[in-house]
């Protein structure tokens, strides 16, 4: 055997043993020794597992792909603001999961809470960090009509879809609802010359205006409702293990990914609240988050129960097009406000890794310090923290993040149906 014969017998093995080593590794990873009710769990997180998008009887357009495009355009438009520079993309960037990487949103001026990211946001019954609003077209408006977000009033939205977007509005609703001469700012939200302004109107214009104004989120509902997560590392892990399919390269996960895991759903008991496909129940809890010093006192959905029952857009408002009998969320909610102070909506963890800072007002920097706050389970500054102290090594942190780094995938726009989804790499390709 010559000198180059030798290298390339040498060469011929060692690719042999390099398979065999990888072989062995995926056969391993196989055998991760879940049990029968892990798998379960494993089942319920993964994204094949998610329910077709809910109905929502209280917006008749939520499906119409009109309205979709006009809520698109409305999404984007900066000129529905005080200083013509703000649209709800302004916050909810597209590129980056539509939130904004700040600790507080920052719009015509700054608000209290935390952008939150949109993707899956149609599975909720319930929307805002405490769940003030109870469907999607009917948040919408709220930003517009805040002081600090949009900084306009309904009257100006409806002269402003009049001058921008009367074609695509009308094809979707039908003519724009006729009124006396408006004056150029009214609303109940507005400043004390706005407030005035809308008292002085007849009711008639009042309720036009109100229409509008819900058609308005309607429409932008309807484009949020595409927003949705794609396939993570996670989910096709997941997928491989329910078929008994040695995991494929995109699939694999590390010894420490599947200990976070194995945390995650067992000891750590994270499911409890952080559960189903969106790693969220979409119920409200107290963590024990601490507040903010020099922020308002915030309740979180202790103070939302008032202000959903008292909403003159909720789903069983006049301006809802569901039946009573279809509300029951809106009817059946707890009002227990001595558990529910300083409740909040767990946040989906899809992605989690690529979005800090953390909770309703940023008061995380990093995971590492969400990790420490579940570790200590400190008291809440009003009402009781649900979560006991779990007392985390410092390997076990590492492990839980080492997890929820799995859980990041594409953030799509797309109907549910279509056969190519569009997927958000690029600022607002194609959307
Ligand atoms: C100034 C930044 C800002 C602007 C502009 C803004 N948002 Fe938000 N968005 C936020 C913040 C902050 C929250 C959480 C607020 C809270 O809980 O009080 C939020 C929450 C939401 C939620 C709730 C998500 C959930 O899971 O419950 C939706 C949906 C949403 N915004 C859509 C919109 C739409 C539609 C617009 C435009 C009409 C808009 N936002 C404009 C900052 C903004
Ligand atoms: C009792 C319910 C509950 C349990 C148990 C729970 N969480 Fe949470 N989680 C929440 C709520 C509620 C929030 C938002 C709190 C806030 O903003 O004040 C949250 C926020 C988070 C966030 C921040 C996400 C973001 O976008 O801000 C992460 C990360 C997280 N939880 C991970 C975990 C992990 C890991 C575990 C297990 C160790 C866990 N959670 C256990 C309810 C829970």
């Amino acid at each position: 055997m010559g000198p180059v014969m030798a290298k390339r017998t040498l060469l011929v093995a060692l690719l042999i043993g390099a398979l065999l080593m990888g072989a062995f590794a995926a056969g391993r990873d196989a055998d991760a020794g879940w049990s029968k009710d892990e798998i379960a769990q494993l089942q319920s997180l993964w994204i094949g597992n998610q329910a077709p998008l809910p109905a929502d009887p209280s917006n008749r357009v939520a499906d119409d792909p009109r309205a979709r495009a006009l809520g698109r355009a409305l999404f984007f438009d900066t000129r529905l603001s005080a200083n013509g520079q703000v649209a709800c993309a302004t916050c909810h960037l597209p590129e980056r999961q539509f939130q904004d990487d700040r600790a507080r949103a920052r719009g015509v001026g700054d608000t209290a809470r935390r952008t939150m990211p949109l993707a899956g946001v149609a599975h909720n019954a319930w929307f805002f960090w405490d769940g003030r609003k109870d469907s999607l077209w009917s948040q919408a408006l709220g930003p517009l009509e805040s002081a600090v977000e949009h900084g306009i009033d309904r009257t100006r939205v409806m002269h402003l879809v009049r001058k921008h977007h009367l074609a695509s509005y009308e094809a979707v609703f039908g003519p724009m609802p006729v009124t006396g001469p408006l004056p150029q700012r009214a609303g109940p939200q507005s400043d004390e010359a706005g407030r005035a302004a809308w008292n002085a109107l007849p009711d008639s214009d009042r309720v036009a205006i109100n229409t509008v104004f819900a058609n308005v989120g309607k429409a932008i509902a309807a484009y949020e409702r595409q927003i949705r997560f794609g396939p993570s590392r996670f989910d096709r892990y997941v997928e491989a293990v329910l078929h008994g399919r040695e995991p494929g390269a995109d699939a694999r996960l590390t010894a420490d990914e599947r200990a976070g895991l194995k945390l995650f759903i067992g000891r750590a008991q994270c499911t409890q609240c952080h559960n189903g496909p969106l790693f969220s129940d979409s119920h409200f809890h107290n963590t024990g988050v601490p507040a903010v010093k020099d922020l308002p006192a915030d309740a979180g959905r202790a103070s939302a129960i008032t202000a959903v029952l008292a909403d003159e857009f909720n789903c069983l408002g006049r301006y809802s097009d569901a039946k009573p009998s279809q509300c029951s969320e809106l009817r059946f909610m707890s009002k227990d406000t001595h558990q529910l102070t300083r409740a909040y909506k767990p946040p989906t963890l899809r992605n989690v890794a690529l979005r800090p800072p953390y909770m309703h007002a940023g008061q995380y920097a990093t995971l590492e310090e969400v990790l420490d706050h579940y570790s200590r389970a400190p008291q809440s500054p009003a009402g009781h923290s649900e979560i006991k102290p779990l007392r985390l090594s410092q390997r076990e942190r590492r492990q839980l993040i080492a997890f929820l780094g799995t859980l990041s995938g594409p953030v799509l726009v797309a109907p549910e149906s279509a056969p190519q989804a569009t997927k958000l790499s690029s600022a607002s390709g194609g959307l």
